[in-house]
């Protein structure tokens, strides 16, 4: 494990992140199994610990008008923003994997996922844990301002 700064871990192996982020991890794996990509193949999960302790999952859908998709992130928060409303989300894992195979690859979380987690962050007034692969390495950053900062957000329209 090496700390990269107050807001970031990075792990060398799955096997170094505390047990109950792997159990989080294994979550989003098991929704690329739920993941509908016959366009890029490429299946995305993300899986949302909530406050009282339910994980929810999220995969990406695809649709042959390409635009109309949406990623697994996504799907995922706005399913607990109807679901589960007075639930704050505390931590999000995000895996991916080719189709046809069982390995874990990179997927960071792409800018409009970074915008929605931010507008959720600042919603709950607390902060949000996200977990995903990215060179080969797990990372953990402690706020989604450490993914997406000098972010256009809802003082910027004040
Ligand atoms: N995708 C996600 O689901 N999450 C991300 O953060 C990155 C990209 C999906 C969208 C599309 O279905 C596929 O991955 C390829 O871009």
């Amino acid at each position: 494990m090496i700390i990269l700064n107050n807001n970031k871990i990075t792990y060398n192996s799955i096997n170094d992140i505390p047990d109950d982020e792997q159990e989080l991890i294994k979550n989003a794996f098991m929704a690329t199994n739920n993941s509908y990509a016959p366009y890029s193949n490429f299946h995305v999960g993300a899986a949302l610990l909530l406050g009282n302790g339910t994980i929810i999952k999220g995969s990406n859908q695809e649709n042959a008008a390409y635009p109309s998709g949406l990623c697994a992130e996504r799907v995922a928060i706005f399913h607990v923003m109807n679901s589960y409303s007075d639930q704050k989300i505390k931590k999000i894992a995000i895996t991916a994997r080719k189709k046809d195979s069982t390995d874990y690859i990179p997927a960071s979380p792409c800018g409009g996922c970074r915008q929605v987690m931010l507008e959720q962050e600042q919603k709950q007034q607390e902060k949000i844990e996200v977990i995903f692969q990215s060179n080969g390495n797990w990372m953990k950053v402690f706020t989604i301002m450490e993914l997406l900062p000098f972010s256009f957000d809802k003082n910027s329209l004040k």
